[in-house]
C-alpha cells in the first residue's frame, strides 16, 4: 500500500491534478496497484490566507510518504521569491531531492515548431542538478538602495554535489540504452572555476565506472542551439540547477508545450516529488480549460520512480493513444477542443482498457 501526498497548490494545479489522479485511479484498478493519498493545502492561497509559506512539522510528516504529486505553486498576489524559496525550494532542498528529472520526448500526434523534426527526433533527457548552484540562497546585499549599493548571489558547487548528479545521469543513460552518450551541458569556457568541479568529475567518474557511455560537451549557449537544430543529437543532458531550468522550458516547447512537460525532483534514497513544470497558469484558473497531459506524465513518472512499471506504462500507454486519437486538438490551454476533464476522461478510459 503506497502513501502518496498531494500538493495540488495554486492556479491550474487542483484541476490538472485531479485528472492525474482520475487516470491514476483507472491504471490501479487494472494493476491491482495500492495507494492512499493524503491532501496538504499547501500555496498561495494557504500563505495569503495563514502568512505561513510551509507550516512547521509539513516537511518531517512528507518524508514518512513513498512520494509527492504536486500541481502548482504560484500566485499573483504574493511577491516572487516567498512561495519559491520559502516552500518549493524548501521542498526540494530539505527532502534532498537532488536530481530534477525532465524527459523531453515529442509523442506521435504532438505537433512540434521544430520543422522536419519529429518523435524520431525529439527523445532525450535533461538531468538537472537540483539542490545547488544559483539556487542556494546565499548571498546578499550590502548598502541597499544607495549608490554603492552591491549584491552577491553565490554559485555553490561542491564535488559531492556534483559528483551524485553525474552518477545518477551515467546510471540513467545506461538504462535506456539507446545511444549511450551523456551530454555535459556548462559553461567551462566562463565558469573556470565551478564549471571545472564538473568537468573534472564528468570525466573522473566517466572513466573510472563507466566507460560503455559515451562522453559529450555542450557549452550551455550552444546546447540551446542544438536543441532547436538538431535534437537527435541528444540522449541524457546532464547540467547544474540553473542551466537545467532554462534548456528545459526550451525543451518543454519542443515536446509540444507546457501543457506536456512533466518533471521529477528526486531523492533516490528518500521521496520524491512529481509536477507538471508549466506553473499555476492563473490566466486559466477555474476555467477547466488547461491541458492535463503534463500532470497524468507526472503521475506515470511517479509510478516509473517507484519501480510500479505496469501501472507506469498503461498510463504512458493511454497517454500515448489520447494523443493519437485526434479528439485533442490543440495542447494548448483553451484550444484543446475538449476541456480539461475531458481529456482527463479520455486518458482514463485507455488506462482502463
Ligand atoms: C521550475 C521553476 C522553479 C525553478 C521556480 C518556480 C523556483 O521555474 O521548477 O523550473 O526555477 O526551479
Ligand atoms: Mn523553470
Amino acid at each position: 500500500m503506497y502513501r502518496i501526498a498531494v500538493i495540488a497548490g495554486d492556479g491550474i494545479g487542483p484541476e490538472v491534478v485531479r485528472e492525474g489522479l482520475k487516470v491514476l485511479e483507472s491504471a490501479a484498478a487494472r494493476t491491482g496497484l495500492r495507494y492512499e493519498l493524503q491532501r496538504y493545502d499547501l500555496g498561495g492561497e494557504r500563505y495569503l490566507r495563514t502568512g505561513e509559506p510551509l507550516p512547521e512539522g509539513v516537511v518531517e510528516e512528507l518524508r514518512g510518504f513513498d512520494a509527492i504529486y504536486l500541481g502548482s505553486i504560484g500566485h499573483p498576489e504574493v511577491a516572487p521569491g516567498i512561495l519559491e524559496r520559502q516552500l518549493l525550494l524548501r521542498l526540494r532542498f530539505e527532502l534532498d531531492q537532488y536530481i530534477n528529472l525532465r524527459p523531453v520526448k515529442l509523442y506521435p500526434g504532438v505537433e512540434t515548431p521544430l520543422r522536419d523534426k519529429g518523435p524520431e527526433e525529439i527523445d532525450f533527457v535533461v538531468v538537472r542538478e537540483n539542490t545547488e548552484g544559483l539556487y542556494s540562497g546565499m548571498g546578499g546585499i550590502q548598502y541597499k538602495g544607495t549608490p554603492q549599493e552591491v549584491s552577491t548571489q553565490v554559485h555553490i558547487t561542491t564535488r559531492f554535489g556534483v559528483e551524485r548528479c553525474l552518477r545518477y545521469a551515467f546510471e540513467l543513460c545506461r538504462r535506456r540504452n539507446r545511444e549511450k552518450k551523456l551530454t555535459l551541458c556548462a559553461k567551462t569556457n566562463v565558469l573556470t572555476y565551478v564549471h571545472d568541479t564538473w568537468w573534472r568529475a564528468f570525466n573522473e567518474v566517466g572513466d573510472a565506472d563507466y566507460p560503455d557511455i559515451q562522453r559529450d560537451y555542450a557549452h550551455v549557449d550552444a546546447t540551446t542551439m542544438w536543441m532547436v537544430k538538431n535534437p537527435e543529437w541528444f540522449d541524457v543532458i546532464v547540467t547544474e540547477n540553473m542551466f537545467g531550468d532554462i534548456i528545459t522550458d526550451l525543451g518543454a516547447m519542443i515536446q509540444g508545450g507546457l501543457g506536456v512537460a512533466a518533471g521529477g525532483n528526486i531523492n533516490p534514497q528518500g521521496v520524491s516529488m512529481f509536477e507538471p513544470i508549466g506553473g499555476s497558469a492563473p490566466k486559466y484558473t477555474g476555467l477547466n480549460v488547461a491541458c492535463p497531459i503534463a500532470a497524468i506524465s507526472a503521475v506515470q513518472m511517479l509510478m516509473e520512480t517507484l519501480g510500479e512499471e505496469a501501472t507506469s506504462r498503461r498510463i504512458e500507454g493511454a497517454v500515448e493513444r489520447a494523443l493519437v486519437s485526434g479528439q485533442i486538438k490543440s495542447l494548448a490551454a483553451g484550444r484543446m477542443g475538449l476541456s480539461t476533464s475531458e481529456v482527463g476522461d479520455l486518458v482514463a478510459a485507455y488506462a482502463g482498457e
